[in-house]
């Protein structure tokens, strides 16, 4: 058992915590995060399990903000912190110069798991490193240069992935981008007619996570998938956010009945306790652009044993636990509740919307924000706005969500955005 002094972390008293945690943010982590952070009054996270974070004053709050789609099994699910824990004592990070039975297992799993015929799996640290891992395989197996992406998108933050991801004030600063690659409008398939001749590849979410929660109309992928076929371009499905069981299904590709050619995955593939992301190929896709080259795209730390042997538990677990089908229920619930509140104050939420656990808020204005998700925080829930959309609010819980927290999920945004309403009006 964590002792309450534990969880202090060597400091005097909780407020020392707070005050230590932030002077060294100001000073060494991001000085304008930080001021950002404290405006917002936000605590400092001690620790956490399930669905509950703890803050140093042993305050709890349902993790309804969900690292962005980290953790989908919850917070240090047991049985992925035991498969780690047993690792380490064997060996942690691979030497790379002799064969590592778990990434051989994980990858195995993964073309299990994954649909259709997507087999090979090359594994790294983070999503935006499978994105990039994605571009480089589509370029080298096609002999293509080109790259279409979506307006809206979020692949990562890494030059190649930035060059896809559709938000300018991400982009602006670091021009030049990667040469070759454009963007069409989300959900449109008529607007890739004639954009994907000379593509190597058509990168897309199947739901914009970032972009504001998109939900294409069902079909959009399959259309996707067969301009694609027809033109001899490859289609990435970047599921970083969208896989294993966040949409309600194993991977939301499967909305459309779509195997993608490419899929890059991270986020809650290691259940939420150790970094990892991968993406997977189809054999015949990998075998032409690495089949005779086989370091061309490597990793250092990426596939390492602790990291492969949370993926194995954490895969595991997404099925035993029945846990793609709790994302369906409790994100059907969570979108019933957001709605009734967005009927009662249509003058701050335009709309809401999401598939699984994915779930938006799109406010009428961004300005209400500010004031609904430290209201929720205050409530006892986080919530976090979506890094391309800050008009919409993400609600994005662990997919072990139950219907009493999906409840008070719903009560704290009732409340947040009735303070906003008292507070600001009409804006
Ligand atoms: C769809 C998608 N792709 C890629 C990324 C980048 O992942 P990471 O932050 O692990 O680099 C994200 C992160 O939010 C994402 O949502």
């Amino acid at each position: 058992m964590i002792e309450e002094r534990d969880a202090l972390y060597g400091a005097a008293s909780p407020a020392a915590l707070a005050e230590e945690t932030y002077e060294n943010y100001r000073r060494y982590v991001n000085p304008s995060l930080a001021r950002v952070m404290k405006l917002s009054g936000s605590p400092v996270e001690t620790r956490a399990h399930g669905c509950t974070v703890w803050d140093q004053n042993g305050k709890t709050y349902l993790d309804f903000a969900g690292g962005y789609g980290v953790f989908t099994l919850g917070h240090t699910n047991a049985r992925v912190v035991e498969a780690v824990r047993a690792q380490l004592d064997l060996i942690a990070l691979s030497g790379k110069t002799m064969f590592d039975p778990l990434l051989g297992r994980a990858a195995k799993r993964l073309a299990e798991l994954t649909p259709g015929d997507l087999q090979i799996s090359f594994w790294c640290n983070s999503g935006t490193e499978a994105v990039e891992g994605a571009m480089k395989l589509a370029r080298a197996a096609t002999g293509r240069t080109k790259i279409l992406a979506t307006e809206g998108a979020f692949h990562g933050k890494t030059l190649g992935a930035l060059s896809a991801s559709g938000r300018e004030t991400f982009r602006t600063p670091f021009r030049p981008l990667l040469d070759g690659v454009a963007h069409v409008p989300f959900g449109d398939a008529a607007a890739l007619e004639g954009k994907l001749e000379d593509a190597a590849a058509f990168i897309v979410e199947p739901v914009q996570g970032e972009g504001g929660v998109n939900v294409p109309e069902p079909g959009y992928l399959r259309a996707a998938r067969d301009a694609c076929e027809r033109a001899g371009a490859l289609l990435v499905a970047d599921e970083v956010q969208t896989g294993l069981g966040r949409c309600g299904y194993r991977f939301a590709s499967e909305r459309d009945g779509v195997v993608p050619d490419v899929m890059t995955l991270a986020k809650g593939l290691s259940g939420g306790v150790i970094p990892v992301g991968a993406y997977i190929a189809r054999a015949a896709v990998w075998e032409r652009a690495y089949g005779k080259a086989p370091l061309l795209h490597t990793s250092t730390f990426g596939g390492n044993p602790i990291a492969c042997a949370a993926a194995i538990a954490a895969m595991n677990v997404l099925e035993e636990d029945g846990l793609v089908e709790n994302a369906r229920v409790r994100g059907a619930q969570l979108i019933a509740g957001a709605r009734e509140v967005a009927n009662a104050y249509p003058a701050v939420v335009r709309d809401v919307r999401g598939l699984g656990l994915l779930v938006g808020v799109e406010l009428t204005n961004e300005g209400y924000g500010g004031t609904i998700i430290p209201e929720m925080l205050h409530h006892g829930v986080t919530a976090a706005w979506t890094l391309n959309q800050q008009r919409v609010i993400r609600l994005e819980p662990p997919l072990v969500v139950t219907e009493e927290e999906v409840r008070v999920a719903i009560a704290a945004l009732r409340a947040g955005v009735a303070a906003a309403y008292e507070k600001l009006g009409t804006l």
